[in-house]
């Protein structure tokens, strides 16, 4: 058992209630093909957290926003100034995303309040069920986790814009949701957080619960690369600057970084714009985006090192001019060492197999880690299958990761 802190006890979870919380949240931004595109601080994105703000005041929590938008759902302990117990992650989801990634996190830690209100169960600390705004950094670039971990000035992630141009901020007051809470002003015992697997693993060995030890290092870039644009009938081949095809070579330089890193090195390019975008022009110029993981911080930088080669020689051509800018870099991360033996003793008190396991993935916990003792847990998903409309996961997988979740909230919300 670890030590300070409380027996983790089974608590009786409704895996129904859990299951229905999933598909009525999948109806905002709800896909023809049975996905969500539900992406940060659009309409879709408000009506989810109206839905989550009404459920959680329901069941008895009082709700906070803070200034970008993540909000704090609190069920009191008996020693209100405690720091509190917390269990979150986010609402909003990639263009075509699924009904569980990020949703998962915050419907189980809803769940496990409901729970305890079912079971009459008063906490000494407070509980807080949070929902972290934009988790995915597909509309706009940085998360309020990391914002609220203090990773990311206020100014800088106001600043970011979407494709349209659109600031956050603006788009956050549009949708009314900037609060009045400083950002990062509130301190927690503990973070944990539920979430799909995102890989195979899990399904593979049989399991329905897995305790995540750590997390990958990721650097992301922002690359342009200028041509000269031109006519597509009258310039010879060998007088054209043309950016895309020297960002085609990059693009495939990337994917073979990835292979020569293996077994778990992977890059990828994710998002390409091309400018003017017309038939018969030759492009003058292009932007993309480069995601780089490794679980290693060694393997990380051999890998940003053959990307920054990889430019040297494409602008070595003497054809383009090329920028690779670096939006951020986290190196390899631990989650908390007595969190997660918690985590693994909660999986033992209520029966459920379980195993450690590492993420590839990003999440909330990966910058809020940075801040208090953090940790998660996961369950499978179909064929590994994630950032897919077709993401599935099971009634039964859910009720149960949210078990061991809630039992080890339970032992941390009684610490003294
Ligand atoms: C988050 O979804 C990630 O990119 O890992
Ligand atoms: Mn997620
Ligand atoms: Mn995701």
């Amino acid at each position: 058992m670890t030590e300070g802190v409380g027996k983790p006890a089974a608590l009786p979870i409704n895996a129904e209630r859990l299951w229905h919380s999933h598909m009525d949240m999948a109806r905002h931004g709800a896909t023809s093909k049975g996905g969500v595109n539900r992406q940060a601080l659009t309409q879709e994105d408000a009506a989810a957290r109206e839905l989550f703000m009404d459920w959680a005041r329901n069941a008895g929590c009082t709700v906070q926003i803070d200034a970008v938008g993540n909000i704090f759902a609190r069920r009191p302990g008996r020693y209100h100034n405690a720091p509190s117990v917390c269990t979150g992650s986010h609402l909003d989801t990639q263009p075509t995303g699924g009904k569980f990634d990020g949703a998962y996190g915050v419907l189980a830690g809803l769940e496990v309040v409901r729970a305890l209100n079912d079971a009459a169960i008063e906490t000494r600390r407070p509980i807080d069920i949070v929902a972290w705004t934009n988790e995915e950094g597909t509309r706009f670039a940085h998360s309020g986790s990391a914002a609220f971990a203090g990773l990311v000035e206020l100014n800088r992630i106001y600043d970011c814009t979407d494709r349209a141009g659109t600031r956050f901020e603006d788009a956050l007051t549009a949708i009314g949701a900037k609060g009045d809470l400083a950002c990062g002003d509130r301190v927690f015992d503990s973070v944990f957080e539920a979430h799909i697997e995102q890989g195979p693993l899990l399904e593979r060995d049989g399991l329905s619960v897995g305790i995540v030890t750590g997390a990958r290092g990721q650097v992301r870039y922002d690359v342009s690369v200028t041509g000269m644009e031109g006519h597509a009938g009258t310039m010879p081949m060998d007088m054209r600057r043309d950016a895309l095809t020297a960002a085609a070579r990059l693009v495939v330089r990337m994917e073979e970084i990835g292979r020569r890193h293996p077994p778990q090195g992977v890059c990828t390019v994710g998002a390409l714009t091309v400018a003017p975008n017309s038939r018969n022009t030759i492009p003058g110029s292009v932007r993309f985006s480069i995601d780089l993981r490794h679980p290693t911080s060694e393997g990380l930088a051999s890998m940003a090192q053959a990307i920054s080669d990889a430019v040297q020689e494409e602008l070595a051509r003497g054809r383009t001019a090329i920028e690779l800018h670096v939006l951020d870099r986290e190196e390899p991360i631990q989650f908390d060492d007595a969190l997660v033996q918690l985590l693994r003793d909660s999986a033992a008190i209520c029966g459920i197999p379980c195993r450690d396991i590492f993420s590839m993935a990003g999440h909330d916990s990966c910058y809020l880690a940075s801040k208090q003792p953090t940790a998660m847990v996961f369950v499978p998903c179909r064929d590994g299958l994630s950032h897919n409309e077709l993401e599935s996961a099971t009634a039964s997988d859910l009720a149960d990761g949210t078990r061991v979740l809630a039992a080890a909230m339970l032992a941390r919300a009684e610490r003294v």
